[in-house]
């Protein structure tokens, strides 16, 4: 009943040239794909270039960010609005090294997820917690924290679009992976607490994508998890045979 959603987060990488190799690859490795859906996120100004090498593959495009007002004097900043017209159907919000560098707050990521579902933009809002808060036996206080702060206001479209992506702040580009069981203990978290956010029904169909050095050789065994619904992917996005080993997750791990 969850379309598993395998998402590459291109982060601060890839000129024009590089974006669009990596993208057309991508296109050819997902020709007939079923059953599966699949979205890349590049910078704001590869966006124009992707979207053109990515056209008829069926593979969505995302933002890493977007700003809550539709326009006005905001210097630098781009609007949901903006994204829809550059062709994104997706776009990320609060990820951790936006919360880490950027100043985001649960504050802005609520702003940010109800301006990009008014767009009609599905908002893969992310959380995590740091490895201190884990060793501190936070997790799940970060995480409730994260999930109904970052979800206050969250407008009734967007009970059945929402993607939650889980990012342990500790896995991200570390190379340590959460195991099946962390993973799978803090999406059943999560679950729960959308139920309480939105409800029951539409909490049973919301993707809950696991991030944090997800790659090749432990993909299959993460999308086994029965709480685990896609992969929001940095390092391994970059290079088309590794996503689109991601994108071609087995069912059935060994
Ligand atoms: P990683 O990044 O796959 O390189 O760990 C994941 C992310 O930050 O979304």
């Amino acid at each position: 009943m969850r379309t598993p959603l395998l998402a590459g987060n291109w982060k601060l990488n890839c000129l024009q040239k590089e974006a669009t190799e990596l993208a057309s690859a991508l296109a050819a490795g997902c020709t007939g794909l079923a059953g599966r859906e699949v979205m890349v996120a590049p910078t704001y100004t590869s966006i124009a270039a992707v979207r053109e090498a990515l056209a008829g593959s069926g593979i969505g495009l995302g933002g890493q960010d977007l700003y809550w007002e539709s326009d006005g004097a905001y210097t630098g900043e781009v609007s949901a609005e903006m994204l829809v017209d550059a062709g994104c159907s997706h776009v990320i919000i609060g990820h951790s090294e936006r919360r880490q560098y950027f100043g985001e707050t649960d504050q802005t990521v609520a702003n940010k997820t109800r301006a990009a579902v008014e767009a009609g933009l599905v908002p893969v809002v992310c959380v995590g917690e740091t490895l201190e808060e884990r060793e501190g036996g936070k997790t799940l206080d970060v995480i409730r924290r994260q999930v109904e702060g970052g979800l206050a206001g969250l407008p009734p479209a967007g009970h059945e679009t929402l993607v939650v992506a889980y990012e342990p702040v500790w896995a991200i580009g570390t190379g340590k992976t959460a195991t099946t069981e962390q993973a799978e203990q803090v999406h059943a978290e999560i679950r729960a607490l959308l139920a309480t956010v939105t409800s029951a029904g539409a909490s049973a169909g919301t993707r809950i994508l696991y991030g944090g050095s997800v790659k090749p050789g432990n993909v299959d065994e993460l999308m086994a998890c029965p709480n685990v619904d896609g992969a929001l992917v940095g390092g391994a996005s970059l290079k088309a045979d590794d996503f689109l080993r991601i994108v071609h997750f087995k069912e059935t791990a060994s």
